[in-house]
This record gives C-alpha cells, structure tokens and sequence, in this order.
C-alpha cells in the first residue's frame, strides 16, 4: 500500500513514518510484508472511523455455516481492526453492532448475537490492561438484560482512563437518538431547540464527528446510522464482507478519504483567495 493520495487542503509538514503490525506482527502497508510506508500527514488522517460492519451473515452463508458463524467472526474483527486502527494515528473508532430494526431478525440469530456480547464484554474486561481501549456504548440499553447492562457499566467505567476510544453501537438508531436528544431538551425545560442542544444530549456527545464512515458488504445506505453525524462525514463503499475486511483494506478506505476534498459547504482556500482578488 502506498499512500500517495493528494489531498488540496492539506499542506504537506509533519510527514510521519510508522510500519504498523498486523496480528502477525507483519508489516501490513506495503504488500510485501517487509517494508516501510509513510503515512499521511497527521491532519490529513481521520480522527474518528465508523464502522457499518455489514455482510457477516452471507459470509457464514458462503461457507455453508449458520449465520450466527460470521457474527462470531465479525466481532473478532471488530478486536483486530481497532487495535490496528489506534496503531496508525486514529483515535475513535465506531463499530454499529446491532441496530433497533436488528430485533426482527429470527429469535435464535438475536439470542446468539447477545451472547456473543456478553462474552465480548467478558473479554474486554479481562484483558482491559492489556488491551487499553476505553469502551462507550451508544444506543437505547433498556431492552438489554441486567447482566448485560452491568457488563456495559463497568467496561465503561474501568476504561474511562485510556485514549483509544471504541464505540460499540448496540440497540442504536439514528432517529431514536435524535428522538432521545429532543425529548432530553424537552425536559430541562428548553422551548426553542438549537442544534448544539441536539449534539450534547446524542449518545455520541463526548466523541468528535465521525470523518469517516465505511460500510462493508456490498450496500450502499446509512440504514439508520449516525444520521445527525454523518453530515459531511465521507463515505466509502466496500464490496468486502466485513469478517473478511483486513487491515489492508483499512489502509484503502483512509487512502481514499485523504484524497478527498472536504469544503463543508465552502469553497477551496485557493478558489476563494481568487475570487476576491
Ligand atoms: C451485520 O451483518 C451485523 C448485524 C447487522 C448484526 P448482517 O447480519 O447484516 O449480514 P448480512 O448483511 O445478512 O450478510
Ligand atoms: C446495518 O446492517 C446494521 C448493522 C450493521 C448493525 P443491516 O444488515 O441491518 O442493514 P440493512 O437491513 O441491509 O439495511
Ligand atoms: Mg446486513
């Protein structure tokens, strides 16, 4: 992988050099395994990926499995691509885990996908000194047993500590936040909504907008997800099953989003400099 992605607004100081591992401990930028690759610069990174972690089910399907098999393998994904993630500069990861319209799906894939929680929160919280992420879980957690919603306290609260920030969306949906946020308003008495009041009361309040939002799976729509935070976040499309999405893969998505160009409504720097010239 090389990153040789343009980006006009961005000048080009503070070029690091880093060879992040894989799990392997390979070098997993330049294709050979061997080499060194320079990543862009700093400002020109994403602070904060999301994740639409898409595919899980025809993954298993492929392989003749029960679809409960490609949701086991996706949340080891979901461990790799985070570490990874962190190693290369970004500093907050979203994965959306289980949406509010997930609950139609057959009982026993939900059951197996709870389960696959509970044993995911367990994980997290042996390893937590090991691993030093700090856990946030967005979304509406009543419908979530006791044991389960204990689990998600304390991973939150033993982690507040580190930097690398995952966010695991579970229960989420991008209409019942923002419903959520009104009605938050509505109850510290504010008549006239503004858009900041909106922000502070997302489950998403203490995170930075997402810059970049990758759903993996062939599908190409939000499906409800981050749909207040998503306004000028970029978008990248990958045909990839998400158990099968690889560190390489990531490198791909931020390449293409440091080629973008991100004028929020404005025009380049260059363009408007002329103009008023
Ligand atoms: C995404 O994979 C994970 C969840 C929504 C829980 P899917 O289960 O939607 O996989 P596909 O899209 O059916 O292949
Ligand atoms: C989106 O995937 C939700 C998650 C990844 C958790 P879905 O598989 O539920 O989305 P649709 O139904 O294809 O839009
Ligand atoms: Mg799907």
């Amino acid at each position: 992988m090389f990153w040789n992605g343009k980006k006009r607004n961005h000048t080009q100081k503070a070029d690091r050099s880093l060879s992040p591992k894989d799990g392997n401990g390979q070098d997993c930028r330049d294709g050979s395994g061997s080499g060194q690759a320079t990543l862009p610069p700093k400002e020109a990174m994403p602070r904060h990926i999301a994740f639409i972690m898409d595919g899980n089910g025809r993954w298993a399907k492929k392989r003749g499995l029960p679809r409960e098999y490609g949701h086991k393998e996706g949340a080891a994904v979901i461990r790799r691509l985070t570490e990874y993630c962190g190693s290369i500069g970004i500093n907050t990861v979203t994965v959306y885990a289980f949406s509010t319209e997930n609950w139609k799906r057959p009982e026993r894939e939900i059951s197996a996908i709870m389960k696959l929680l509970r044993d995911y929160l367990n994980d997290a919280l042996r390893e937590m000194e090991k691993n030093r992420i700090r856990f946030c879980f967005l979304g509406d957690r009543s419908r979530f047993d006791g044991e389960t919603r204990r689990l998600m306290q304390e991973a939150e609260e033993r982690s507040v500590g580190y930097t690398l920030r995952l966010n695991l969306a579970i229960n989420y949906g991008g209409r019942d936040e923002i419903v959520h946020a009104v009605n938050a308003c509505l109850r510290e008495g504010i008549t006239e909504i503004s858009e900041d009041d909106i922000s502070r009361h997302l489950y998403t309040k203490d995170s930075p907008e997402p810059d970049l939002i990758v759903r993996t799976g062939g599908e190409q729509r939000l499906s409800n997800f981050l749909l207040w935070q998503s306004e000028y976040a970029e978008l990248y499309f990958s045909p990839i099953l998400w158990p099968d999405f690889s560190e390489r893969d990531v490198d791909a998505a931020v390449a293409d989003f440091c080629r973008r160009n991100r004028r929020y409504g404005a025009v380049d720097v260059q363009d408007g400099a002329k103009a008023d010239s």
